[in-house]
């Protein structure tokens, strides 16, 4: 499907839309409908599920959204976090230097100088994509976080979060003594942050505003030694550096373990990115022919990466590959900077002789991202019939229940949904249309389940009575199942997956 068609589709039902639709909308800001809304939740706690279940040493926080200047100072992020803007001299429309670049160099500008970005510019004699005159600027960096000002007097100066990483390192201490010293130790957050894109775009993928979900994992480099050999000989979809050089844009299907012995990467590094790739595939369901982990060279990682491999899957709607997470080895960039910013001492003590400072290995996950390509991916149409395979733990609904007729099932069916409610399982009722419009309409929204009520059911002296109709999404197979049974039959279907009990990281040898 088409962006745009995805998009329309996603307002019509209620998944999202423009924020201050009325107003004509706001810019890279989007509002979640009821739809919407779940569905991100049911992905923040599959996230949640997979990644914080890793270990009893790792936690979910949420921090404050705003960071004092001394932190983004610090961080880096005052003096780096910037994109190459260029301004139109004749319509004064500032632009992305990679986006009015992108026809000539689709790879993107990472890595490049402002000077280097500017020779592009006038090589391929780019003219305003507005007014089409020759009256670009040269590129300058211009930064994109949000500064606001705190308080009555305004001096005291903060910028809402450019990413929800900072306030695992600047929880990291607390954290440290509140998790009786556990090494490794994880922090994590699902929350918003803030970017002042200049050109916000791709509807979900370029927002001012979004959701991520992030684990930092603090361990000592010497001792960190996750089970390797339980993922060793999962193939992954690599793409790396040398192979882009030599022109591939397709992986190749390396095992965990060749990562290590063949490509020298860390084994910690090689067991969650393989960790990270069954999420993808396992979770959330993309076909694994679709993903693939692409790495950065020196040049395009982020400044206060070691290793990158970006987390990509093949969207039809967006025309390409794109990047929906990330692996990222911070090393002790985060809580150096932090300790010499604040002149608190973030060493750790990891041996009765050793002290050092935690090394950072970050999971990055872009909720709004994810949620975009889920519905890229997993909205299908067979015939008249459109169809959302989402996995069952993703389901906004997990079961939908209808009587087949309005007022004389009405009583038992909304009997069976409190049933289902209570035992804690997501129900809906659906009264309105035909029992084939009915089903159309959860097959859209990816609903796995659909239970009937009918005459037999409340017939005494039908051989049914007691049951009603339970219909599976995908194959449309149906059988008849007493009401006693269904919370039985259907219960454990829908929490998300856990990492299996091997996968425990455990406490590192210090
Ligand atoms: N803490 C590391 C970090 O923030 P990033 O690559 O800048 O790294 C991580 O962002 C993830 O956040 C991306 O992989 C993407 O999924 C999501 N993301 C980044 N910028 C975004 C934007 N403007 N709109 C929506 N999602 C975004």
């Amino acid at each position: 499907m088409k962006s745009d068609e995805l998009f329309a589709l996603l307002r019509r039902r209620g998944y999202l839309w423009p924020s201050a639709e009325i107003y004509g909308g706001a810019q890279g800001l989007y509002d979640y409908g009821p739809l919407g809304h779940a569905l991100k939740r049911r992905l923040e706690e599959a996230w949640s599920a997979w990644f914080v279940g890793l270990s009893d040493d790792y936690h979910e926080i949420e921090p404050a959204d705003i960071l004092p200047e001394a932190v983004v100072r610090a961080s880096g992020h005052l003096e780096n976090f910037t994109d190459p803007e260029v301004t139109c001299d004749s319509c004064l429309t500032a632009f992305r230097a990679d986006t009015i670049l992108e026809k000539v160099r689709p790879e993107g500008v990472d890595g490049l100088t402002f000077e280097a970005i500017g020779g592009l510019l006038r090589e391929h004699r780019i003219a305003c994509p507005r007014c089409g005159k020759p009256t670009l600027s040269v590129p300058r960096p211009f930064n994109l976080m949000f500064g606001v000002d705190l308080g009555v007097t305004g001096k005291e100066r903060g910028y809402l979060a450019p990413e929800t990483a900072q306030a695992s390192y600047l929880a990291f201490s607390r954290m440290y003594e509140v998790g009786r010293k556990a090494m490794p130790l994880g922090i994590a957050v699902v929350g918003r942050a803030y970017r002042n894109e200049i050109a916000p775009r791709q509807v979900l993928f370029r927002m001012r505003a979004f959701t991520q979900a992030e684990l930092q994992i603090f361990f000592d480099p010497a001792s960190f030694a996750p089970p390797l050999e339980a993922v060793a000989s999962e193939r992954l979809p690599i793409l790396g550096v040398a192979a882009r050089e030599a022109g591939a844009e397709t992986p190749e299907w390396v095992t965990a373990s060749a990562l290590v012995s063949e490509r020298g990467l860390p084994a910690f590094y090689v067991f969650h990115l393989a960790h990270t790739f069954r999420f993808y595939r396992d979770v959330l369901g993309y076909p694994a022919e679709s993903i693939r982990l692409f790495e950065k060279s020196a040049t395009e990682r982020a400044f206060y990466n070691r290793i990158q491999f970006d987390v990509e899957v093949h969207l039809e709607s967006l025309g390409g590959y794109k990047e929906l997470g990330a692996l990222h080895y911070r090393g002790d960039y985060d809580l150096t900077r932090h300790a010499e910013g604040s002149g608190k001492d973030l060493q750790v003590l990891v041996a009765p002789d050793r002290r050092i400072v935690p090394h950072v290995l970050e999971l990055t996950f872009g909720v709004d991202r994810n949620l975009w390509a889920l519905a890229d991916t997993g909205l299908t149409t067979e015939g008249e019939r459109t169809l959302w395979r989402l996995s069952r733990c993703l389901a906004p609904w997990s079961v939908a229940v209808f009587p087949l007729l309005k007022k004389e099932h009405r009583e038992r069916a909304l009997e069976v949904v409190a049933r289902l409610r209570d035992a804690g399982i997501r129900a809906t009722y659906d009264a309105a249309g035909s029992i084939g419009k009915r089903y159309a309409r959860m097959d859209e929204v990816g609903t796995p389940y659909c239970v009937t009520v009918d005459g037999e059911t409340l017939d005494p002296a039908n051989a049914n009575f007691g049951t009603v109709t339970l219909r599976e999404r995908d194959s449309r197979a149906q059988e008849r199942v007493a009401i006693e049974a269904l919370v039985g039959q259907l219960g454990g279907r829908f929490a998300p997956p856990r990492p299996p009990a091997s996968y425990d990281a455990g406490p590192s040898a210090a």
